[in-house]
């Protein structure tokens, strides 16, 4: 009756668009997820379920906070993940550092809804045992002058779909692992609501075929070679404090 009073008054009846975040740790990535729908930058979406493959992490914490259906599936668990996202109408997932593979089952189901964060500019420093501190010291090691976030598409294999939006964070003298994993853990957020807004607004073929990259521009010498790079190789450049350009 309510539903069709709304309908009489020609009011448009949004369904919202479910989302499942999955993560193992603190949930800060979680975090921003919650935050930007709540703010409206995510519009017409809820996180419907958190799950976490680990017991007592903080993430589990953040979703009580805000009253988000949670529980905790261990990692082989396969069959109990497929059927809770089911059973909950499950539009799309986001692997928000999440330390495990999805299910092919629910690969399969959820083919171009799953959007997985990674702590560093793909395809480098990605794939198997590329998780945690791991990635910056492996980021330090090779020398190299950049670094940063990506989101992309999650399949079966780890770190390889494809990408739909990065952040570059250069790597500075003096930086140790522990300081270059804050630096890109404060970009991943914004890396990763960018990803989520296009899933859940389904314009996530338009990030596939020219993935945006968010650059800063008080970033050092040498960014800007880079960046005209990314242009030539048909990437949409963000700027971080105005919008895209
Ligand atoms: C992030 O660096 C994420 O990219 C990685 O694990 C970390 C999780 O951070 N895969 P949080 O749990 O979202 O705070």
């Amino acid at each position: 009756m309510a539903l069709l009073k709304h309908a009489q008054r020609g009011k448009k009846i949004l369904s919202l668009f479910k989302l499942a975040v999955l993560i193992s740790g603190s949930g800060s990535n979680l975090q921003a997820v919650i935050d930007a729908v709540s703010e409206g930058t995510i519009p017409d979406a809820k996180v419907e379920l958190v799950i976490s493959s680990r017991e007592g992490v903080f993430g589990l914490e953040r979703a009580k906070k805000h009253g988000i259906t949670n529980m905790v599936i261990g990692r082989h668990d396969n069959e109990k993940l497929s059927k809770i996202l089911e059973d909950n109408k499950i539009d799309g997932i986001i692997l928000a550092g999440y330390l495990s593979l999805l299910p092919a089952d629910v690969v399969k189901s959820y083919s171009g809804k799953i959007i997985n964060i990674h702590p560093a500019l793909l395809p480098m420093f990605g794939g198997k045992g590329f998780y945690g501190i791991r990635v910056h010291n492996a980021v330090l090691t090779a020398g190299v002058k950049y670094t940063g976030a990506t989101a992309h598409l999650a399949d079966r294999e780890y770190d390889t779909g494809d990408v739909l939006v990065r952040s570059i964070v250069p790597v500075i003298t003096g930086d140790t692992a522990e300081t270059l994993q804050q630096r890109v853990l404060e970009v991943e957020h914004k890396t990763l609501v960018r990803a989520v807004k296009a899933l859940t607004e389904n314009k996530i073929d338009e990030l596939v075929t020219r993935p945006v990259t968010f650059v800063q521009e008080e970033d050092k010498e040498g960014l800007h070679e880079f960046a005209h790079g990314l242009i030539a190789l048909g990437r949409a450049l963000t700027d971080a404090d105005n919008g895209e350009i």
